[in-house]
C-alpha cells in the first residue's frame, strides 16, 4: 500500500567534501513528500495536493525534517547495561567493567532481554541499521537476531572470536570458534534483512591460529564481514607488538591473516603508522569513528581527513558501552569537537552524511539504504526542531539548513527523533 509522509526532506547523493559545490551532494525540499510502498522508497518530491496520488495516506510532520536513518558502525550490543563505567582506559576497562558483564550472554533468554533494549534505545535514537558485536556465546548472536527480526531491522552482528587473554567462560578455541561461527553464517546470512560479521575481537585475545580460522571462514563466505577493534590505545599496540613480534606492525596481525577487504570494518583506527594507513586504503578497508568512546576512555583524536586522504571510508560508530549515547546527534557533536582539538573543521552537512550514506558506504550497504533514491529501503527518521524550549528558541534564529543541522547536531539527542520507521513501518514514536 501507497503512504505518504509530509515534512522537510533532506538526504545525501554524494560525500560533501568530494564535490566542487557542496549543494550538488544532497537534495533538501522544504516541505515534501517521501512516498513509501511495500517497505521501499517511491519517490521524494514538492509537498502539494495534487503530488498525492488518489487515496494515499499522508502523516504530516509539521517542524520537522524527514532524513534517512542513522547507520552505526560500531556498537557492542552487551555492553548496554554497562555504558557509563567510571574510571579505566581501555585494558582495564575491558578487565573491570566489560568481561564480567558478557559471561551472562551465555544465557539465551537474558541476552535476549538486553537485545531488546538494546534495540528500543537504538531505535529511539533514530539509528535503524548497527554493525554489532556480541559475546563469545553464539546465543548471544541468535538472541539477537531474533530479536530484530520482529522489528525487521537491517542489522549485522557476529559472535566474538577469542581465545586468549580473557577469562575461561569468556574465551573459545580456534576450531570452535570457526565452528559456532560457520553455523551462526549458514543461520543467518542474508536472512530476511541480516548479515553476518566474523568477529575476532582484537589481535590481543586472538592467537594467530584463530586469527587464520577467521581469514578462511572470510574466504570461505563471500559476501560476509568481517568486525573488529584497531589502535584504539596506545597500550594496546604496544601489547600487539609483544604478542606478534613477527608482524610489521598492528594491522599487520590481520592481513596475514587474510581479514583486509571491501567488508571489513576496522573501529578506532587512532595510531595509525603510514604504511597501516596505505594498506587500509589499498584494501578498500573501512574505518568506524567513534567519537564518544574515544574521548570517555582517553584513547585519543581520530584524523578523519587523513581518512579521506588515503581513499579509506569512514562510517560513525557510537561504541557504546565504551560511548556515552546510543544518539548519533551526540556522537556528531563530540566528532564536531575531535575536529575542534586537531585544528579542523566538521560541517554539518559532511556530519549528517557522515551518519547516513557515508556510514551506508563503509557498510557496502549504499545500494539498498542510506538516502532516498528510489527503491531504497525505506528506512527513515523524522528529526523535531521543536523538540525543547532550547532547540525550539535556537531553530528560530537560524537562517540556512546548514545552521539547524549544526543545532541538531550539537543539542539534539534522543529527544530530537519524532519517530524512526524501518522498511516503512513506524518502529518508534516519541511519546
Ligand atoms: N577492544 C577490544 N574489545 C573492546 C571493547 O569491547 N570495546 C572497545 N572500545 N574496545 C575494545
Ligand atoms: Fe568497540
Amino acid at each position: 500500500m501507497l503512504k505518504g509522509y509530509r515534512a522537510d526532506i533532506l538526504h545525501f547523493t554524494a560525500d560533501p567534501d568530494s564535490v566542487d559545490e557542496v549543494e550538488s551532494s544532497y537534495q533538501h525540499i522544504e516541505d515534501g513528500l517521501l512516498l513509501i510502498e511495500d517497505g521501499k522508497v517511491v519517490s521524494v518530491s514538492a509537498f502539494s495536493e495534487s503530488a498525492i496520488p488518489a487515496g494515499v495516506d499522508v502523516t504530516h510532520y509539521p517542524d520537522s525534517l524527514i532524513a534517512p536513518g542513522f547507520i552505526d558502525c560500531h556498537i557492542h550490543y552487551p555492553q548496554t547495561e554497562m555504558i557509563a563505567a567510571y574510571g579505566e582506559q581501555l585494558l582495564e576497562w575491558l578487565e573491570t567493567y566489560t568481561f564480567p558483564t558478557e559471561t551472562q550472554f551465555k544465557d539465551k533468554a537474558y541476552a535476549r532481554g538486553i537485545a531488546d533494549r538494546f534495540l528500543d534505545e537504538l531505535l529511539r535514537a533514530g539509528t535503524t541499521t548497527a554493525l554489532v558485536f556480541g559475546t563469545v556465546h553464539k546465543e548471544s548472536v541468535d538472541a539477537f537476531f531474533e530479536a530484530c527480526e520482529v522489528k525487521n531491522l537491517r542489522m549485522i552482528c557476529g559472535k566474538v572470536m577469542m581465545d586468549r587473554n580473557a577469562p575461561e567462560q569468556l574465551t573459545d578455541t580456534a576450531d570452535s570458534s570457526y565452528e559456532d561461527s560457520k553455523a551462526l553464517i549458514e543461520k543467518w546470512h542474508d536472512k530476511g534483512r541480516a548479515r553476518y560479521a566474523i568477529t575476532p575481537r582484537f589481535a590481543p585475545t586472538s592467537t594467530r591460529e584463530q586469527l587464520g580460522k577467521a581469514g578462511q571462514l572470510l574466504a570461505e563466505h563471500p559476501g560476509v564481514y568481517m568486525h573488529t577493534h584497531l589502535s584504539e590505545n596506545q597500550n594496546e599496540v604496544a601489547w600487539v607488538k609483544d604478542l606478534f613480534p613477527e608482524c610489521k606492525h598492528y594491522l599487520d596481525t590481520y592481513d596475514q591473516a587474510g581479514l583486509l577487504g571491501r567488508r571489513s570494518v576496522f573501529a578506532h583506527c587512532i595510531h595509525l603508522e603510514d604504511d597501516e594507513w596505505q594498506r587500509l586504503g589499498e584494501t578498500q578497508s573501512n574505518i568506524a569513528f567513534c567519537p564518544t568512546s574515544n574521548l570517555f576512555l582517553g584513547s585519543g583524536l581520530f584524523d578523519l581527513r587523513r581518512a579521506a586522504k588515503e581513499n579509506v571510508e569512514v562510517g560513525m560508530g557510537t561504541d557504546v558501552g565504551a560511548g556515552t549515547s546510543f544518539s548519533m546527534l551526540q556522537t556528531l557533536n563530540e566528532a564536531y569537537k575531535i575536529m575542534q582539538l586537531r585544528g579542523e573543521k566538521l560541517s554539518p552537512f559532511k556530519s549528517f552524511y557522515q551518519a547516513t550514506m557515508g556510514s551506508a558506504r563503509a557498510l557496502d550497504l549504499h545500494d539498498l539504504i542510506g538516502n532516498f533514491e528510489a527503491g531504497k529501503e525505506a528506512d527513515f527518521v523524522v528529526l523535531d526542531k521543536r523538540c525543547t524550549p532550547l532547540m525550539d528558541f535556537r531553530m528560530q534564529q537560524c537562517k540556512s539548513l546548514f545552521e539547524e543541522l549544526f543545532v541538531f547536531a550539537m543539542l539534539g539527542d534522543d529527544r530530537a527523533i519524532a519517530a524512526t520507521y524501518s522498511a516503512g513501518e513506524c518502529v518508534h514514536q516519541r511519546t
